[in-house]
């Protein structure tokens, strides 16, 4: 067990610096792709808040499979290019989606979810996987959890795959 002490009364960019660090030490010199998913997913799912599911989608033969998560149970094959999370990993691009009703093709595997945020995770060039957060509430997701997010996982990536 870990306790990072992370206080989730500061800023943005104070709470996404001090969960880098975290997720640095969680990862440091472990090999193990999905233990170093499920720990980086237990650590967002305590520390960052109004979330409802919190994981990973790996891509193995060209499709997501699902990987380590919090929250409740998921879909487990998303085809690349389907939903948030396929359009995420298919372009390569971050999708930060306001109202998940208002995505066409979003596949529903909680019906609280109203907004989600997906980051590509690049390994030699290459999408290895999404990480997927998903809220409860309606444009959850701010600039700031976007570009902390995306530094977070892009600072072990290499861990990752
Ligand atoms: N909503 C996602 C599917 C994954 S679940 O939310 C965990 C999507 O449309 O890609």
């Amino acid at each position: 067990m870990y306790d990072f002490s992370i206080s989730q009364n500061q800023t943005p960019a104070e709470l996404y610096g001090d969960l880098t660090s975290a997720a640095a030490a969680l990862t440091d010199g472990e090999p193990d792709a999905i233990a170093n998913m499920a720990n980086i997913s237990a650590l967002i799912w305590q520390y960052i808040p109004d979330l409802n599911w919190a994981g990973f989608y790996r891509v193995i033969d060209d499709e997501l499979v699902l990987g380590p998560f919090q929250g409740k149970t998921a879909c487990i094959r998303i085809a690349m290019g389907k939903g948030v999370c396929g359009t995420a990993a298919s372009t390569n691009q971050v999708q930060r989606v306001a109202d998940v009703h208002s995505f066409p093709g979003h596949i529903t595997c909680d019906a609280d979810s109203r907004s989600e945020l997906v980051v590509p995770v690049c390994k030699d060039g290459q999408v290895i996987a999404v990480l997927d957060l998903d809220s409860p509430l309606p444009d959850r997701f701010s600039d700031d959890d976007e570009t902390g997010i995306t530094e977070l996982i892009g600072s072990i990536a290499n861990s990752l795959g």
